[in-house]
């Protein structure tokens, strides 16, 4: 029998369009759009968080920071906001997925790795054994990190990138596409290139 479960999806843009089609292959047969620029099909954040619907709320917004301040704006009014995972990803029975991440097609995420709060595995990205992804990070299109990686908050790992295990990645980092990480680096700076080198500091 066709379901017909009801997911909410904040962010109404690209990357809220595949998280759409993840809910779907989930067997969600309709969706409700929170957007902040609400549009005929849409409803606004305050006005859907007044309704308190009864329905799980997926994040579709591609931003970290944006993400990361839907996400507890949701969670303080008390709604349920669920992590989404493509049926084609491939995941550790061991690896955690916490709520609010959203791991995409073929994406593989191997034993004792976590994902944690609102973070974006994204398609054909390779988590390797006890890699911590941090909350709102986003692991760009084929990246590839090695086992034991740890990538702060916020960060974004450009697409194609590719990290060596064992490193650590502070949070609110721009790791640049393509690029190779052959050491750790630190919070709230842009590094690109093959090998990788510190190009910007956000502080
Ligand atoms: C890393 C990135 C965010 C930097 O953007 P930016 O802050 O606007 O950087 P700029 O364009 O000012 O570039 C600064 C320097 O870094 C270099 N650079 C930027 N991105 C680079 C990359 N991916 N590889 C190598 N060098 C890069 C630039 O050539 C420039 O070098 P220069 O100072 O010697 O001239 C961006 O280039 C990037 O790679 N984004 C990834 C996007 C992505 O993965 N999208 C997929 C989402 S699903």
């Amino acid at each position: 029998m066709e379901r017909i479960d009801t997911i909410a999806i904040y962010g109404g843009g690209g990357h809220g369009k595949v998280v759409a089609d993840i809910a779907a292959s989930n067997g969600f047969g309709s969706i409700l759009w929170i957007d902040d620029a609400p549009k005929e099909e849409a409803v606004g954040l305050e006005e859907f968080i007044a309704s308190t619907p009864d329905i799980p709320v997926a994040l579709g917004i591609g931003n970290n920071l944006h993400r990361e301040k839907s996400f507890q704006r949701l969670t303080d009014a008390g709604l349920k906001v669920i992590s989404l995972v493509h049926p084609s990803a491939i995941i550790s029975e061991s690896a955690v997925i916490e709520r609010g991440a959203v791991v995409m097609p073929g994406a593989v995420i191997n034993a004792e790795a976590v994902v944690k709060e609102g973070a974006i595995i994204n398609s054909a990205a390779v988590i390797e054994h006890d890699c911590v992804i941090g909350r709102f990070a986003h692991i760009s299109p084929n990246c590839a990190l090695g086992g034991d990686v740890k990538v702060g908050e916020r960060t974004h790992i450009g697409i194609g990138a590719s990290v060596i295990q064992c490193l650590s990645i502070g949070p609110d980092v721009k790791v640049g596409a393509g690029a190779a990480v052959i050491h750790n680096l630190p919070g709230s700076i842009m590094a690109a290139g093959v090998p990788a080198v510190i190009k910007k500091e956000f502080r």
